[in-house]
């Protein structure tokens, strides 16, 4: 009996040590001894800001996306180039993120508040979750919190690691399953284009030129190419426009039921009809309730990428710039 018990004791010692070796994982409020209002001064300002400016909600989803799929989430995407290298954010697929100088404000308020206790990629996590959740006056997923940030920051590192908004199914879920993530998680995630904007030149082959015979893509709805061609020049790359044709600033599951009538903007929007799996997903998150459930559990995983946790990485007191 007692030789169960100390074995029993012993196996929980081993597992509690691993677990600190390996840095410990994120938890829910990590900052609640050391910056007690960490997240309620997030909130206020991320508030504020989107209150004023609604769009900054898709830059911020789409800024996490990006800092999480390359190098994990770790802020590297905030970090600014400087005279000997070229960071992620000044890379070809940088366009349109912005809200940078929102983070800077938070991070200020946090360092008066709580001197080099916040990281940039906490804040980024519950920035992101805060401004998407703006409309809806409540937090819509937990954040878990303890990442630490990282020091390197390549504009090399992006291209190899972001699909393509003209990826196949095949591509997109080799790209998602390098990080971890599920065909489950790549098509729940993509309703993030339920916000936002993207510019004409992310899928204007797809009504012009699609084969390079002068074509239209014929899985794009009709109408709504016609719609699109109206908007988009073949050589524009300057218009936006909204990729949710019915409600562009809505975080809704109108994204689901735009793809299954082919009116996905991208050819990866598209493309999550052609795998029978991640189709019949689709067509479940066309309802609102489960999306929601859904996307607060695959960004719970996304935000996990690759994080710097314990001692590793540093604690930025600017997001704009290692230490
Ligand atoms: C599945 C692979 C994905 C591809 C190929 C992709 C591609 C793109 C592209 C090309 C744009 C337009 C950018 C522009 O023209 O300015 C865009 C916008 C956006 N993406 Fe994605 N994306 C993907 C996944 C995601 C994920 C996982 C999220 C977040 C959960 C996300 C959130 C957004 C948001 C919110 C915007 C709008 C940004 C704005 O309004 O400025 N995307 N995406
Ligand atoms: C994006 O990167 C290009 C260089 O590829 C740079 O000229 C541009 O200023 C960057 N845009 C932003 C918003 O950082
Ligand atoms: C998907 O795209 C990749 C890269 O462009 C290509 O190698 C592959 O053959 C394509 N797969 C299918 C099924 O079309
Ligand atoms: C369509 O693509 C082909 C092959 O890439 C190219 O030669 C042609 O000039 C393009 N046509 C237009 C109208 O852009
Ligand atoms: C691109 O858009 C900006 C702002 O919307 C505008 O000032 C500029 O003139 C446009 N450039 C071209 C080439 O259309
Ligand atoms: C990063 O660059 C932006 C734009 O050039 C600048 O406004 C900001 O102050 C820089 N941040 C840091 C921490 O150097």
């Amino acid at each position: 009996m007692k030789k169960i018990t100390s074995r029993v004791l012993v196996f929980v010692l081993m597992t509690a040590l691993v677990s600190v070796c390996m840095g410990g994982d994120l938890r829910k409020k990590f900052y609640e001894k050391s910056c007690p209002n960490a997240e309620t001064i997030v909130q206020s300002i991320v508030w504020k800001r989107v209150s004023i400016k609604p769009e900054l909600a898709a830059k911020f989803l789409r800024m996490q996306f990006h800092d999480c799929f390359v190098r994990g989430c770790d802020a590297s995407i905030l970090i600014n180039s400087t005279a000997g290298n070229t960071a992620e954010k000044d890379s070809g697929a940088n366009l349109s993120l912005a809200g940078y100088d929102v983070l800077e404000e938070i991070k200020s308020a946090l360092e008066s508040a709580c001197p080099s206790t916040v990281s940039c990629a906490d804040i980024l996590a519950l920035a992101s979750r805060d401004a998407v959740s703006f409309q809806f006056k409540t937090p819509l997923w937990e954040v878990l919190t303890g990442r630490r940030d990282g020091r390197v920051s390549l504009a090399s590192d992006v291209r190899g690691n972001l699909p393509s908004p003209f990826s196949n199914f095949s591509t997109l879920e080799s790209s998602f399953s390098k990080k971890g993530l599920t065909v489950h998680d790549l098509v729940v995630l993509s309703g993030g284009h339920t916000i936002g904007l993207a510019h004409c030149n992310t899928f204007s082959p797809r009504l012009y030129n699609f084969t390079g015979k002068g074509d239209q893509d014929p899985s794009l709805d009709s109408k709504y190419a016609a719609t699109l061609k109206g908007i988009c020049s073949p050589t524009d790359t300057n218009t936006t426009v909204e990729m949710d044709p019915q409600s562009g600033t809505n975080f809704d599951s109108s994204y689901f039921t735009s793809v299954t009538q082919n009116k996905g903007l991208f050819v990866s929007d598209a493309a999550l009809l052609t795998d029978r799996g991640a189709s019949n997903i689709v067509k479940e998150l066309t309802s609102q309730a489960k999306f929601f459930t859904e996307f607060g559990q695959s960004m719970k995983r996304m935000t996990a990428i690759g994080v710097l946790t314990g001692t590793t990485g540093e604690i930025r007191k600017a997001c704009g710039k290692i230490n």
